[in-house]
């Protein structure tokens, strides 16, 4: 895909994958939806169109659609980044937290896809979604997280299915990341595996975008990684058994 000239919705965009992802987007000549909580590391720039909204809620998306209209004129590209995870023993009932993760990681993006294929039915447009590998593999701590990214993993994979040749529907998956994710789920990064920087990851999001590609692995190791563990399934098990007693000695 060529990036020049499109109009672009970034959910999340205000820190982490997505603020590095529309840095680098910004040497292109595009417009940007910038949505997010916190505005304050967003570039001012006159290709950037910062939209203060909480994206775990239709109306939230219903807004972002309506400002998307009026700010860019449509939309080219939308990227539902905006997620959050947490990390903790389960068995620590909060039902609103529950509602929470599943509102903003899951309903959010999938009502997102919903809207943009009812909205611009014959036009090209692209549909990105940030998963993570935590949607392919279980591990322990990250359960409510986990639940999410399976979900979105599942889900987008069928709809990859159904969407008619106008649409490119591409699925995101994160190795452990260098951003704020960590301290706000409550923990500090995991070094049991894989880490990538938030500037390699968001260099190797704008090749996949380039590239039309599918599903786009930032880190290129871990699909042969993946293979790997799914193919020596104790070595899995080892690893996510460690994992666990890290988690139980919190
Ligand atoms: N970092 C990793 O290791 C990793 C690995 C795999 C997948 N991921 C996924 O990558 C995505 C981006 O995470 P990140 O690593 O860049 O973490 P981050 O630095 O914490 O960024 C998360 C972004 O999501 C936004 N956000 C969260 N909830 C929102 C809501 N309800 N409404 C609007 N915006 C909301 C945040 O906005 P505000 O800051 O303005 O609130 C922020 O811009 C997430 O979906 C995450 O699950 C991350």
């Amino acid at each position: 895909m060529d990036i020049n000239g499109k109009r672009i919705v970034i959910t999340g965009a205000t820190s982490g994958l997505g603020l590095e992802v529309l840095r680098l987007l910004l040497k292109y000549d595009v417009h940007i939806l910038a949505v997010g909580r916190n505005m304050e590391h967003l570039p001012k720039d006159n290709k950037v169109f910062p939209l203060q909204c909480d994206v775990a809620s239709r109306e939230g998306v219903e807004m972002v659609f309506s400002e998307a209209e009026k700010k860019l004129g449509g939309i080219d590209l939308f990227w539902a980044n905006a997620g959050f995870g947490c990390y903790q023993k389960f068995g620590e009932p909060d039902w609103q937290k529950m509602e929470s993760i599943f509102e903003t990681n899951v309903l959010s993006p999938f009502y997102s896809l919903e809207k943009l294929l009812t909205l611009y039915p014959n036009q090209k447009i692209r549909f990105m979604v940030t998963d993570s590998i935590v949607g392919q593999m279980e591990v322990p701590g990250y359960a409510l997280y986990a639940a999410t990214k399976f979900a979105v993993n599942g889900g987008m994979k069928s709809i990859q299915y159904e969407v008619p040749g106008n649409v490119i529907l591409s699925i995101i998956y994160p190795v452990a990341t260098r951003t704020r994710f960590f301290e706000r789920a409550g923990t500090s990064i995991d070094k049991s595996g894989p880490i990538q920087s938030s500037e390699a990851c968001a260099r190797a999001i704008l090749r996949g975008i380039k590239k039309d590609k599918k599903n786009i692995y930032p880190y290129r190791l871990w699909p042969f990684a993946y293979f790997m563990l799914m193919s020596f399934p104790f070595v899995k098990h080892f690893i996510l058994k460690m994992r666990n007693k890290e988690l139980q000695r919190r």
